[in-house]
């Protein structure tokens, strides 16, 4: 398999091509990236035998930034026709290994939205035969490959398979959360899924208890705070704009109407969140401050990218927060990455090691 298929948000194929590209070459699988701007994928052509294979099994997936899912497939599948199209599906599949699971998707457009109707009720007997055929275990595992059927729509499609463990948990990478109607903003989604996301479920229970402090850079009006406060997690929501009164009735925040760049805890505290909208290197900058100074253990942000060089710019801030960690002799760790409810910006997490 030479094919490696990421799915990303429309409009940030060319991060994710370049993302893939730089780190597919840093394994020594060299190739080139096709995609559309705004098509949701990008399709990464190795000119390694198996190269695809090689990178989803030696590419740690969590690793990626701008990729939602991926799998290492087969060259597209073209003219399915409307009568049959397990028959020639199962056809050209024979050579793949036994899978756990099976995961139709398509991207994340408008368009393959109409496609969601034919995927769900093809879900059912691709299945059947599937197993029939040997090609799906009896009952579901996730100890298995996981086949990926990617419609681009019902006659063409990209089939293949990712590894257990090395992929997202949720079809197509979307995490579905529902928004909470007591929260302040649609924002509280983006730390509601950061937590989801960089924590196990063993570290939400411990490292998000009763009890911790925390600040908020950029709280206004509280969606991120609301995360804190419904976990009984005290928080100083650091903002010159107004917090939601029925947060400040929870007893748990404290409102600082002070510059986030400027802020500084008497205490140290748990975690720091922020969600301020500036230039990212400058929030880069500050963020590795908080951990040099020991002012907090533990911190999500959120970096609003520029309109252009995007990839440029994530990179350019990894790497001031690491020079600057590194020269104060602080040990870390940093993860970053595009979240669903992202837009035009990244999540980051940032800790002590
Ligand atoms: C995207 S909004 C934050 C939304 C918030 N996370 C929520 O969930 O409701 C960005 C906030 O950053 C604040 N902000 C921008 N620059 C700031 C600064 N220098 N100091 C403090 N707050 C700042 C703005 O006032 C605005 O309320």
């Amino acid at each position: 398999m030479d094919h490696l298929v990421l799915y990303c948000r429309p409009g940030f194929e060319p991060e994710c091509a370049a993302e893939i590209t730089e780190l597919a070459n840093s394994l020594g699988v060299a190739g080139y990236a096709r995609t559309d701007r705004g098509q949701g994928y990008v399709v990464y052509h190795c000119l390694v035998e198996q190269g695809a294979l090689q990178l989803v099994t030696e590419l740690p997936f969590r690793q990626l930034i701008f990729a939602r899912q991926w799998f290492a497939a087969q060259p597209l599948i073209e003219g399915l026709p409307a009568h049959d199209r397990i028959g020639p599906l199962l056809q050209q599949l024979d050579t793949l290994p036994q899978c756990g699971e099976l995961m139709i998707e398509t991207a994340d457009t408008n368009e393959a939205k109409e496609l969601a109707g034919f995927c769900r009720k093809f879900t059912a007997p691709c299945a059947a035969a599937m197993r029939r055929h040997g090609l799906l275990s009896a009952k579901r595992t996730q100890r298995l490959p996981r086949l990926h059927l990617f419609f681009l729509d019902s006659s063409r499609v990209y089939a293949g398979i990712s590894n257990p463990g090395n992929h997202a948990p949720q079809p197509m990478g979307i995490p579905r959360l529902k928004f909470p109607a007591a929260a302040p903003s649609r924002s509280t989604l983006k730390l509601d899924e950061a937590f989801l996301h960089f924590l196990s479920a063993n570290e939400r229970e411990t490292l998000l208890c009763p009890g911790l402090r925390a600040v908020d850079l950029g709280a206004a009006p509280g969606g991120w705070t609301w995360q804190l406060v419904k976990r009984h997690i005290r928080v100083t929501a650091v903002d010159n704009g107004p917090m939601a009164e029925s947060l400040m009735e929870s007893g748990l925040v404290q409102h600082a109407m002070e510059d986030g760049f400027q802020y500084e805890p008497r205490k140290p505290v748990d975690w720091m969140v922020c969600d301020m909208a500036d230039q990212p290197t400058k929030v880069a900058k500050r963020m590795a401050l908080w951990l040099e100074r020991g002012w907090c253990r533990r911190i999500i942000f959120n970096l609003k990218l520029p309109m252009k060089k995007r990839y440029a710019s994530v990179v350019e801030c990894c790497e001031l927060i690491s020079q600057q960690l590194d020269q104060a002799g602080v040990g870390f760790a940093l993860d970053m990455k595009q979240l669903y409810h992202d837009r035009e910006e990244v999540t980051g997490y940032l800790r002590v090691a």
